[in-house]
């Protein structure tokens, strides 16, 4: 059982927040001994339903979460396409989560507006997991992250890690940086256009736990000094002026330049969709993980399914 007040009492997941280390070590082991041992996990979910909400696009986390429920046994519902429910003729998202609380043992949501998550979780009558609600917080992709991380590297502290691109607007690494600064001796290297710095209450929460960080505007002033260099898109979705997308969408690309100045045990990770910061010659060089990310994003929903529905 996770053992934070928040997920007992009321078995929802918003925001990185919601996990203390306790609670992640224990979701992480889980993940790591399911993928293991995969077949051990195939039938817990025997007879339990998971509907699956995505009222914006995603390829990952909706099939890696869909894929998690089949491989442990259980069922998916799902709407096929935002524009076929109900909300399309004015429902409200608080009667639409009532509603499917009726027909399913746990949710997850990936939602277009921020706090829309939140407000989900509140009327949810089942377990409801965030799965990513506007530019606010995706905080499954954060377990999916520190999962590689851990059997990449084989620890979640003592780490260099630099984030790249989009930091404004990247709710992936909105949760991550949080998530992260909570293992001991993490440093974080913030590298992006001064139009897309990261937003200033995370480095205020860094400030205030006396975390090392700092801003830098290229890959290559820092690659050397890294244990992991996270990338990720310019996130023209959230952009109000496409002027302004076009001129900043290529502000990075990392290729076999770049990747010959770095460390050789350093890893690369992206939560991807990416569009051009990685060239694809990096997807050959062995310290390039984000499809590996991307198995193990799965291997972590199914872990967290099954402490959501108390099979573990
Ligand atoms: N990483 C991620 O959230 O990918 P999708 O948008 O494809 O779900």
């Amino acid at each position: 059982m996770l053992s934070s007040k928040f997920l007992k009492k009321r078995k929802s997941l918003v925001s990185s927040d919601d996990f203390n280390v306790d609670n992640l070590y224990e979701i992480l082991n889980l993940a790591s001994d399911i993928y293991r041992e995969p077949k051990k996990y195939s039938n817990l979910c025997n007879g339990y339903v998971l509907a699956s909400l995505f009222f914006e696009p995603s390829t990952r986390t909706r099939l890696s979460f869909e894929s998690a429920m089949l491989r442990l046994g259980g069922s998916v519902v799902s709407i096929p396409e935002p524009n076929v429910s109900s909300v399309t003729k004015g429902e409200s998202l608080k009667d639409t989560i009532k509603t499917v609380s009726q027909y399913s043992d746990i949710i997850v949501m990936r939602h277009s507006q921020e706090g829309s998550a939140e407000l989900a979780a509140i009327n949810s009558d089942v377990p409801f997991i965030n799965a990513g609600d506007g530019g606010h917080q995706h905080p499954t992709q954060t377990l999916t992250d520190l999962l590689t991380i851990k059997q990449c590297l084989n620890r979640l502290d003592n780490l260099v890690i630099s984030v790249c691109g989009d930091l404004k607007f990247g709710r992936t690494v909105h949760s991550l940086v949080k998530t992260l600064s909570k293992f001991p001796n993490n440093k974080f290297i913030f590298i992006s256009p001064e139009e897309l710095e990261i937003p200033e209450y995370i480095k205020n929460d860094l400030i205030k736990k006396n975390i090392e960080f700092k801003e830098v505007r290229t890959i290559e002033e820092v690659i050397d000094k890294v244990d992991i260099l996270y990338m990720t898109r310019i996130q023209r979705e959230r952009f109000f002026n496409e002027a302004e997308y076009m001129r900043l969408k290529d502000s990075f690309v990392l290729d076999n330049k770049k990747m010959s100045l770095a460390k050789e045990d350093m890893i690369v990770l992206h939560p991807l969709p990416r569009v051009n910061e990685i060239a694809e010659e990096v997807d050959d060089d062995n310290r390039a993980k984000y499809f590996k990310q991307v198995k193990y994003g799965m291997i972590v929903r199914m872990a967290l399914i099954l402490k959501f529905l108390e099979v573990m």
